[in-house]
């Protein structure tokens, strides 16, 4: 345990209720899920299964049904054929990540993975005994490694590369020939590819993409119901295995979870109804209005933005000509001007205290709010 660290998020999350509760008005940027309910159809699903006393187990793998329309989304949205025999449905990605490292790592592997990323990957592997190396990414490089320094940090113990496309912390989206790239490197080198599509869907200057399309059955793809299509708290997700894991996988799911949550699997098969997904679209739209905004405003405030932040739904921006320590920057931004932020040293070690993490999970008005009390602050010479 003693390797596995809090994430800074949480406190300052909790700091902000704290203030709250006191009467202070707070701007939330640093809470990475949407503000938007779950969509109606979705709710309304939930509601009938419960109604209809769908409350016992489901098949470790998931419901055969959602297994079947995940298959499906991924022929309708993006002309991939993929098995439902190789999809798992988990307890959210958080599930889907600690099936496949639990799977992939031995005790004394290591994982590669960029700096920065989302935090509980390096948590999970050092779970299972291994050890996570972090490669600084390349900004041009949608803040991946490239595949030499991937091939330059691989030893006989490296196991796998974890990547993610749209990432967070910074909104960053790998291009399908970089993809491809990572999994050549992979394959020669004889590990695995993990990628985390979570964001996938929330592309404002792309259409959505998998890494699915590769062509290959041999990639670990992890997906969830978080993110896009807006149900965090059901807790459900997915991940693709190559056909020959799918034994383990579902002996490991039973044994640490049993199965997602069988309510929220119900939930989930209206998720791909086109009257969800219509929705989800113009929640989309209202979130790249919000990207415009934010980028536009904290230009103004002095940050920098490198790379370009074509998803999900964060800015990743380098406020080191204000300060060069982001947690005590995050920390002053929520006390003196209210504006709740994450500081980057939640998603790595190198250059953290550079970069504040700022998510656009909230509307306009508060985003617009939010800048104004940053200017103020940041003209009173803090
Ligand atoms: C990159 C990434 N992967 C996985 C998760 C876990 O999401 P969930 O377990 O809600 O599906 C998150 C949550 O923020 C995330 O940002």
């Amino acid at each position: 345990m003693a390797g596995i660290a809090p994430f800074q998020v949480m406190s300052i999350l909790a700091r902000a209720r704290a203030l709250e509760a006191a009467g202070r008005d707070i701007v939330h940027m640093e809470i990475g899920e949407p503000d938007f309910p779950t969509p109606e159809p979705i709710v309304a699903a939930g509601q009938a299964a419960l109604a209809a006393g769908r409350t016992k187990y489901t098949p470790a793998s998931g419901l055969p049904d959602l297994r079947q329309a995940i298959a499906g989304y991924y022929a309708s949205r993006f002309g991939v054929t993929v098995s439902p025999d190789r999809v798992l449905v988990t307890p959210g990605a958080s599930g889907a990540l600690q099936l496949i490292l639990g799977c992939l790592v031995n005790p004394g592997q290591q994982v590669l993975m960029p700096d920065p990323a989302y935090p509980c990957n390096r948590h999970i592997v050092r779970l299972f005994g291994g050890e996570a190396v972090a490669l600084a990414g390349e900004v041009a490089q949608g803040f991946a490694p490239n595949p030499e320094k991937v091939a330059a940090a691989w030893t006989p113990a490296t196991r796998a590369l974890m990547l993610a496309s749209p990432a967070n912390p910074t909104g960053a989206c790998l291009a399908p020939d970089a993809l491809a790239a990572h999994y050549a490197t992979t394959r020669r080198l004889g590990g695995a590819l993990v990628v985390d599509e979570i964001y996938q869907g929330l592309e404002y200057d792309h259409p959505p993409h998998t890494a699915l399309a590769l062509g290959s059955q041999d990639l670990f793809v992890v997906n969830s119901f978080s993110k896009f299509f807006g149900m965090t708290g059901w807790r459900v997700g997915w991940l693709i295995a190559p056909g020959a894991w799918s034994g383990v996988l579902d002996r490991l799911a039973q044994n640490i979870f049993l199965a997602a949550p069988t309510v929220s699997q119900y939930a989930a098969l209206a998720a791909f109804a086109p009257e969800s997904l219509a929705i989800m679209e113009q929640r989309r739209q209202a979130f790249a209005q919000r990207r415009a905004c934010l980028k536009k405003g904290l230009v103004e405030l002095g940050l920098h933005i490198v790379g370009e932040p074509a998803g999900a739904f964060y800015i990743y921006a380098d406020c080191s000509a204000l300060s060069d320590d982001s947690a005590g920057l995050a920390a002053d931004l929520l006390e003196r001007a209210g504006v709740a932020v994450t500081p980057g040293l939640d998603f790595g070690d190198r250059q953290g205290a550079r970069y504040l993490r700022f998510a656009y999970t909230t509307d306009e008005a508060s985003l617009q709010e939010g800048l104004a009390r940053m200017g103020r602050f940041f003209r009173a010479g803090a």
